[in-house]
């Protein structure tokens, strides 16, 4: 099979009939699967347990997508043995070969794309948009980190010695958990699992447990591409009860998180101390939360940063580690830029996702409604409230968007990742003052600056303490190969998914020196 270049997927434009006709049959037939049940995964054997994972539709809680079989100890004991063995031979599988079973895996989804899209409208309440796009960035993370994985697999260039053979490669580092989390169901689980597969590791995957069933999606379609049994475990479960299992387990090698602070420092320290029987220093790759911010000064092209400020604070309900959660404004513009951005923002249609007219959804469970709505409590009173704020009137987990205004630098709203639809404007006294205000928070994931000034431009890129700074534009959607997407501080450990550097975070290099 010759291998094309790398080009990412392009979105559908769903205002074509075919399109939307497509996707209105994808609905129909994920709606028609409703209340199925999928098992674990461990080795080769489809696992039915009597627990299960209740995964619902956070626009109408009462409607089951699925019911998922939950792991205990013993099923993570076996999923690891069984990981352990199939490394013996996945670890000899040509690095070109691994990464087929990539280019495959994305052609099986590129054909279910909007069946999986409409999983995720009805498991994560995304709208046809987002739920799109993430299954279109799941396809480009293997697509890129099969090509990633044919680079790497040939020899390192060394320097020659005149009397030895030196060679030097990767190798893989052995049998790790993934942990990805809900709100990119498809796309970053993807992205985790398959980078540690194709470097040749075998894992346990334990998806979120609010999106377990696009999860359950995803391994069957890795092995109707021809993964062998053992390579990839499905171990779905509460991350409560039994994450600090796995995490401490012996017989773990590495750990790829993606999540919150709080569970991504957890995994952290844990990992960090050595169980009896283990005979490795675990590697942890964690990447967490943000607090985004987009910073306007008195040049910018206000309507376009309206524009993108709206769809960065609200797209996927404000739920991406992305998401813009502070916009910064200048004094000089700010209460006409404010303007901008209420109105646009009272336009939007907040509905179900499974409406082609939705622009927002629900978030995505009473945990996250409630978190959710005690910052806005919260905002009440001690900030300005522009627009949103109440609740709907119906069942699901809908707030509308919410927008404070005078928000005060260093204040609980200002800080905290609040990961729901609501957004803080803060007013700077000036650009530099409003540069300081977006640096001054712990995390450090997007943030993006709107100017027209090359001076601003070249201080921001400097200074602006992120891991993907975006210039005139959205914070959110990194595109996979273009913009390698993690962050700085708090926002984790930089790891740059979608890069050329990523594979070797699950790899060790072996150097074989030979005298002759
Ligand atoms: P979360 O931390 O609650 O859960 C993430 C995963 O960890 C889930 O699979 C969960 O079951 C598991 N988990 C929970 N407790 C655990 C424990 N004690 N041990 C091991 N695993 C445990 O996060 P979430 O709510 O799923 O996702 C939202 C968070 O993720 C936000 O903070 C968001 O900013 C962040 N996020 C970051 C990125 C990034 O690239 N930086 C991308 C997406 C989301
Ligand atoms: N990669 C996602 C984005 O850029 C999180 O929005």
């Amino acid at each position: 099979m010759a291998i094309k270049p790398y080009h990412y997927e392009l979105p559908l434009d769903f205002n074509q009939p075919s399109h939307r006709k497509a996707m209105e049959s994808a609905l129909r037939e994920v709606k028609e699967q409703f209340g199925l049940s999928y098992p674990l995964l461990i080795g080769s054997e489809r696992v039915d347990t009597e627990k299960k994972i209740t995964s619902t539709n956070p626009a109408h809680p009462d409607q089951v997508v699925g019911f998922v079989s939950k792991a205990e100890a013993s099923h993570i004991d076996q999923a690891i043995k069984e990981a352990w063995r199939a490394f013996d031979s996945w670890k000899k599988v040509p690095a070109a070969d691994r990464a087929r079973y990539l280019y495959k895996a994305a052609a099986i989804m590129r054909r279910k794309k909007l069946f999986l899209a409409a999983v995720e409208v009805y498991e994560a309440g995304k709208t046809w948009a987002e739920a799109e796009g993430d299954v279109n960035e799941a396809i480009d993370f293997m697509e890129y980190y099969g090509r990633q994985m044919e680079r790497l697999g040939a020899p390192v260039p060394l320097t020659p010695l005149d009397d030895e053979d030196d060679q030097a490669f990767y190798v893989p580092i052995g049998v790790g958990a993934i942990i990805p989390p809900w709100n990119f169901p498809l796309a970053i689980l993807t992205g985790m699992t398959t980078s540690a597969i194709v470097a040749g590791n075998c894992v346990i995957l334990k998806p979120a447990s609010a999106t377990p069933v696009i999860a359950a999606h995803f391994v069957e379609i890795m092995h109707e591409a021809g993964l062998p049994y053992g390579v990839l475990n499905f171990v779905p479960g509460d991350g409560g009860t039994i994450g600090d299992y796995i995490v401490t387990h012996p017989l773990i090698r590495f750990i790829s998180f993606t999540g919150s602070r709080e569970v991504g420092l957890r995994i952290n320290q844990l990992a960090a101390q050595v169980a009896p029987g283990q005979k490795w220093i675990k590697r942890v790759v964690a990447e967490m939360g943000g607090k985004d911010a987009i910073v306007v000064d008195e040049t910018a092209d206000l309507d376009k940063a309206a524009q993108d400020i709206v769809t960065s604070a609200f797209g996927f309900q404000g739920q991406k580690c992305s998401a813009c959660s502070r916009a910064i404004i200048v004094d000089e513009v700010h209460d006409v830029l404010l303007n901008k951005i209420v109105e646009r923002t009272k336009k939007l249609v907040v509905g179900d996702p499974d409406n082609f007219n939705s622009q927002m959804g629900p978030v995505i469970d009473p945990k996250a409604f409630e978190k959710v709505h005690s910052y806005i409590q919260w905002g009440k009173e001690h900030a300005h409230l522009e627009t949103g704020g109440g609740t709907m009137d119906r069942d699901g987990y809908f707030i509308p968007p919410t927008i404070f205004s005078d928000v005060k630098p260093g204040s609980k709203l200002e800080q905290e990742e609040v990961f729901g639809p609501v957004l803080a404007v803060i007013r700077a006294r000036n650009w530099q003052d409003a540069l300081a205000i977006a640096n001054d928070t712990e995390y450090g994931l997007t943030g993006s600056v709107f100017t027209a000034k090359r001076d601003r431009i070249e201080q921001a890129s400097d200074e602006f303490e992120v891991g993907n700074l975006y210039i005139n534009r959205k914070c959110t959607g990194a595109i996979v190969g273009a913009h390698p997407f993690g962050g700085f501080n708090m926002s984790g450990t930089d790891s740059k998914t979608g890069s050329p550097d990523y594979l070797l975070l699950f790899m060790q290099m072996k150097v074989v020196a030979e005298r002759f």
